[in-house]
């Protein structure tokens, strides 16, 4: 059974967007069967939102500042989202906070990527944060949004070793090379329907998944 090409994602994005790109770039090459209906930033400088232009992707952008309160602006960028319809909405680099209110009617159909191997270094700077443990391992994951910040269910994840020598800059370039196949693989399942989120946990292909997929060196989940 093919994925629907109407497959409708929205995408949320605060930066530089490169997570993006990877699944535009997916798409326009054929092995991503899926459509982006729209990009939302709370910056209006967000690099993310030029490329959803030279896309010719709806790029929103929509100040923090101007609403009364956290849950007030969450309320009004997810209008914009639900505006779009989107099957699946995902967080590439989306550095806001979001309130319950929004994430909990939306759990099931909304992911996040998080730049190390949950349930380790959540939060900020998880590159500094992985180096000044020791850590011998690092990496990516996918997961469900909750109201737990960085917290969701973990679909799945993609290792990279921390090398002698490394700083955040070289680590965190190693990771983000990861996190684009991750991403657009994940995704794929996703628009798939083979990935769901159940009462207890991530189910893949209708059972339980036991532990998160883990992205191999050939972009294949192992
Ligand atoms: C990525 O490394 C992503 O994992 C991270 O921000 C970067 C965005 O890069 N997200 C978080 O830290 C969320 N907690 P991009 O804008 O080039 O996709």
């Amino acid at each position: 059974m093919p994925a629907p090409a109407s497959f409708r994602i929205a995408v949320l994005a605060s930066g530089r967007g490169s997570n993006l790109q990877a699944l535009l770039d997916a798409i326009a090459a054929g092995a991503l069967d899926a459509q982006v209906v729209g990009v939302f930033s709370d910056r209006a400088q967000a690099p993310a939102l030029g490329r959803a232009r030279d896309a010719g992707i709806p790029a929103h952008a929509l100040s923090p500042r101007g609403h009364a309160s956290r849950d007030a602006f969450d309320a009004a960028l997810f209008d914009a989202v639900d505006a779009s319809a989107p099957d699946l909405i995902i967080c590439a680099g989306y550095m806001r906070l979001l309130g319950d209110a929004v994430v909990a009617p939306r759990s099931v159909r909304m992911i996040n990527i998080h730049p190390s191997l949950l349930p380790d270094f959540k939060g900020l700077h998880t590159h500094r944060q992985a180096l000044a443990a020791g850590a011998t391992r690092h990496g990516a994951s996918v997961h469900f949004v909750t109201a737990d910040l960085d917290g969701g269910p973990v679909i799945a994840q993609a290792a990279v070793p921390v090398l002698e020598g490394d700083d955040e800059a070289s680590l965190s370039a190693r990771v983000l090379e990861r996190e684009h196949p991750l991403l657009v693989e994940t995704v794929r399942l996703l628009a798939w329907r083979r990935i769901a989120l159940g009462d207890d946990g991530v189910h893949f292909d209708g059972r339980p998944l036991q532990a998160p997929l883990q992205l191999a060196a050939n972009n294949r989940f192992a």
